[in-house]
């Protein structure tokens, strides 16, 4: 597991970009994976395929052996095996990502105890786990602060049979399917997140044997009086949702055409939609979509919302395109309070973005030049590969760790589509 050799790039350089001509895979979802891992402690063997190899689920790799689980990576594949001998996720793995907080639930699922600590991850804004603690107490969980971990204990009952979210959240709904395989019998969950990588997980927990049906934003969860099931999971993580949308972006500003390969198009209606307002023609195929570039691209106005509407990961990418697109856009940014620190560096790259709270002014420039620029969280430092390849001259990412995070050979991809994009360590 080679997380050091990823950590070790400090830059990105990116020369610019005339046309993009060819086919890119897209890889495993970087936010499935990391539910699924929490999922692997609640059964013996688990078998992911179509795994993203980057930083964030190698580290989380890393917090299941400090579990006491068996890892093997092969390629796309990784194998979860053993018991679990410990429920204290170490604080320097868990500091290191927000996904972190997933173990929680895994761990309360799996043995009804666990040991975290406030999670990582990307500054964009406070990212509280208000609602995941809500929901344990309400189960009547004992819940207590020792030394920097947060502990809790599962009672052998729950204290309530439903639950509701005050605020939608994704980690915070897969944290409560986790830990309700714990209790036998029917439990309800309303105002969850319906997110794909949601929806993978539930797919994954029906073959341990949960019942689990919907009703608008509302979970029935059923584990029956026989427990779960034993035996291998195998299981196929699904496309990775925000790498396509970032590879569509780049395709409506330079493909000729580009097609983005192995992707699920219905998860990407909200990013398709707004595409094609901006102008670019889409060939749409069943696990496929071709982009053709459009020059000058028209600006629009779009706004942030849980799925199924436009994903806040997709939102940096956005900016960047629009950047260059005629007229002025807005972005709304409803999800997280600090999510334009890319408009700064855009900016330096002679983008014109006027910030007001969560509205972003961008009024489109006919050229952004390369220049240092540092990568602020994971989906702008993808925004800043975008400007780059557009740009006028070299760019050079700084704390390119943000994006190894979530992005699988992203380097590769694009030097496989004749980019030139350099990984660099000093
Ligand atoms: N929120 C609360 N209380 C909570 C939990 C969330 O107020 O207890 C608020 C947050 O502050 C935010 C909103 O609810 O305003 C939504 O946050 P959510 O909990 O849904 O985010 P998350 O689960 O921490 C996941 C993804 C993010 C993605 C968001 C939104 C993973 C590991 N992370 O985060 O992915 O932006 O959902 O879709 O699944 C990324 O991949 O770059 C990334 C940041």
């Amino acid at each position: 597991m080679d997380y050091e050799k990823l950590l070790s790039f400090k830059y990105l350089k990116v020369r610019p970009c005339k046309e993009i001509k060819g086919s890119v895979s897209v890889s495993g979802a970087k936010n499935s994976a990391l539910p699924l891992l929490a999922a692997s402690l609640l059964t013996e063997e688990v078998e992911l395929t179509n795994f993203p190899v980057l930083l964030d689920t190698l580290y989380a790799l890393k917090i299941l052996q400090a579990l006491g689980k068996e890892i093997a990576l092969s390629g796309n594949s990784v194998r979860i095996e053993g018991k679990i001998s410990s429920v204290k996720v170490p604080f320097e793995l868990s500091s290191l990502f927000r996904g972190s907080i997933l173990f929680l639930g895994g761990l309360l699922g799996a043995t009804g105890k666990a040991e975290v600590t406030y999670p990582g991850g990307c500054s964009i804004g406070s990212r509280p786990i208000d609602q995941h603690l809500k929901f344990l107490e309400a189960l009547g969980a004992d819940i207590s602060v020792e030394s920097g971990y947060i502990k809790v204990k599962l009672p052998s009952e729950p204290a309530v049979r439903e639950f509701t979210f005050d605020v939608i959240t994704v980690t915070g709904t897969e944290n409560a399917l986790l830990t309700l395989v714990r209790f036998k019998g029917e439990f309800e969950l309303h105002n969850v997140a319906l997110e794909p990588e949601v929806i993978d997980l539930i797919e994954f927990l029906k073959k341990l044997g949960v019942e689990i049906t919907f009703k608008g934003r509302s979970i029935r969860f059923y584990v029956p009086p026989n427990g779960l099931k034993k035996g291998k999971v195998l299981h196929k993580v699904i496309p990775d949702r925000i790498e396509a949308g970032t590879f569509l972006v780049i395709g409506a500003l330079l493909g000729n055409p580009l097609k983005v390969k192995n992707l699920e198009p219905n998860h990407l209606e909200a990013v398709i939609s707004k595409l094609k307002e901006v102008g670019v023609k889409l060939k749409i195929q069943k696990d496929s979509v071709e982009v053709y570039r459009k020059e000058p691209l028209k600006a629009i106005t779009l706004e942030t919302a849980p799925y199924p509407g436009f994903p806040t990961d997709m939102q940096a990418q956005f900016m960047a395109m629009l950047s260059v697109a005629k007229g002025v856009s807005v972005i709304v940014e409803n999800i997280f309070e600090n999510r334009f620190q890319h408009a700064l560096e855009l900016s330096r790259m002679g983008a014109d973005i006027e910030i007001k709270g969560k509205t972003a002014v961008i009024r489109g420039v006919k050229k952004l030049i390369g220049a240092p620029v540092n990568a602020t969280d994971l989906r702008a430092s993808a925004s800043l590969v975008i400007a780059g390849l557009i740009a006028e001259g070299e760019t050079t990412i700084y704390k390119i760790h943000h994006l190894l995070r979530g992005y699988e050979k992203i380097d590769e991809k694009l030097n496989s589509l004749g980019c030139e994009v350099f990984l660099g360590k000093t």
